[in-house]
């Protein structure tokens, strides 16, 4: 296993569009995952795309397990999505605090929808169909716009809730009244 350098943002690699994963069986692509699910445990992330790590290919992952950086998430299970397809939006949204380990110590404030359905293969190359609501369906809607070549702030609709975390009155105090 080998931890991964995770690119930031300006580089120019973050804004491509993925390709999709044809070969399944490849070696090479067991061996990605089994990295990028190293390097987004060690640098605490709840979800990490390959684009992050330079490889402009259709693959997420995403896991949450006591995270520092999202004290109040709920824990989702490890999950690997390949050529993920994002089929249903719920038309209400919500907003929330989103960070990215391609921006590191940042913290904007983003609305995506609240519910998602969507379709993918897992690591075995098996056909995926699920429906996920909250902090999950936000972490895939993120990830997605990943492998689409967005980065969050793109998305942002108010710049004054965009800015470092420990300097953001507005993301400190949410943090806080989340768990006095
Ligand atoms: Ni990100």
């Amino acid at each position: 296993m080998a931890v991964l350098e995770i690119i930031k943002m300006g580089d120019p690699k973050l804004g491509l569009k993925s390709t999709p994963v044809t070969d399944f069986k490849s070696e090479e692509l067991q061996i990605l995952i089994v990295n990028m699910i190293e390097t987004m445990r060690i640098y605490q992330g709840v979800g990490l795309a390959a684009p992050q790590i330079g490889v402009s290919k259709q693959i997420v992952i995403l896991e949450v397990a006591q995270n520092a950086r999202y004290p109040h998430a709920d824990n989702i299970e490890l999950d690997v999505l390949i050529n993920p397809k994002i089929i249903d939006y719920s038309v209400q949204n919500e907003f929330d605090w989103e960070g990215c380990l391609s921006l590191p110590g940042l913290r904007g404030q983003v609305q995506r929808s609240k519910r998602i359905s969507y379709e993918a293969y897992d690591r075995e190359g098996r056909r995926v169909n699920k429906t996920v609501h909250g902090f999950h369906a936000r972490i895939i809607q993120h990830e997605v716009d990943h492998l689409n070549g967005i980065l969050y702030p793109q998305k942002l609709s108010d710049f004054k809730k965009f800015g470092f975390e420990d300097s953001l009155p507005t993301f400190l105090e949410t943090t806080n009244s989340a768990n006095p």
